[in-house]
């Protein structure tokens, strides 16, 4: 009976993702499914993978290659791909609660289903599942007071799992997956948000997390990418210095509008637009 309530959940869930992730794509998946299937491409890659909701939202089996920077992170997909039930089984000797929350946040765990399962509880239940380290590299975000439907999630986990069983999952800096990627691929690439939103241009204090030099870096990348005759599209703020950046190739731009949901705060809502950077016909 309760096999036969996961298995109808994740026929329900499927193409959505297990984890909450700032920036996330979920609003821009459907546009972006619409893109990728006006191409045949061969194989995908994903080089900021993040919580990977365009990923599962593409549903293709075709052979796909997922990385990311994120250690944490790309170890909880390798977990989830090879033992979804063993983390789920872990999961459920959690409590959801603040004094587990702080508990968990300080502990480390050496066993990978375990550092998983502790990803995912802080994940679920942390302010606004937003990622972030102190100077010594340690999770540090407060408690949300939010729990989560562990049936629900159980099933988005065994969706993830089938959906990871052709994908490569790597632990890596994004010009890293630039040897992999051949003539018909498609690669999306998502950097994180290094624009204010304010028309200030490029954020100075957040140089570690993904600087000017990374966006130059990652135009770069674009050309070479380009030349090898792969597909690419780009996500990124609306920003001329970002229009500055990467419109290089006389490729298609494209201005999409989102409500913005980063802050968490009612009052702070407010609709942000955004550039697609793509060589795909539209
Ligand atoms: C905006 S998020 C991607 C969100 C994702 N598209 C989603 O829908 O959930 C950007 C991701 O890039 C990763 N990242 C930052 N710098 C990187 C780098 N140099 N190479 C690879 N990944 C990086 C971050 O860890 C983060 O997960």
């Amino acid at each position: 009976m309760e096999l036969f309530k996961i298995f109808k959940k994740s026929v329900k869930i499927q193409g959505k993702s297990f984890l909450r992730w700032t920036g996330g794509k979920n609003w821009l998946a459907p546009t972006l499914n619409k893109l990728a299937n006006k191409t045949q491409f061969k194989r995908y890659h994903e080089p900021f993978i993040g919580g990977g909701s365009v990923f599962f939202s593409l549903k293709t089996s075709k052979t796909s290659f997922i990385s990311d920077s994120n250690k944490e992170l790309i170890n909880t997909y390798k977990a989830v791909k090879s033992n979804p039930k063993k983390i789920i089984n872990i999961l459920s000797s959690f409590e959801q609660s603040e004094e587990q929350y702080y508990f968990l946040r300080s502990k480390t765990f050496k066993n990978k289903f375990e550092k998983a399962a502790r990803f995912i509880h802080l994940n679920k239940t942390s302010f606004n599942g937003i990622y972030r380290v102190n100077v010594k590299g340690e999770y540090n975000v407060p408690y949300g007071k939010k729990g989560y439907d562990l049936d629900l999630l159980s099933g988005l986990m065994y969706s993830a799992s089938e959906q990871l069983k052709n994908v490569t999952i790597r632990e890596s800096d994004f010009k890293d997956s630039l040897s992999e990627i051949k003539d018909g691929d498609l690669v999306y690439l998502d950097p994180p948000y290094t624009i204010t939103h304010n028309n200030n241009g490029f954020i100075k204090y957040n140089e570690k997390l993904f600087s000017y030099e990374d966006q130059i870096d990652l135009c770069n990348f674009i050309r070479e990418v380009r030349l090898k005759g792969a597909y690419y599209i780009l996500s990124n703020a609306h920003h001329p210095e970002v229009e500055k950046v990467y419109n290089q190739f006389n490729d298609n731009i494209v201005s999409l509008t989102r409500a913005s949901t980063i802050s968490g705060l009612a009052k702070s809502r407010g609709k942000y637009k955004e550039y697609l950077f793509t060589n795909i016909e539209i």
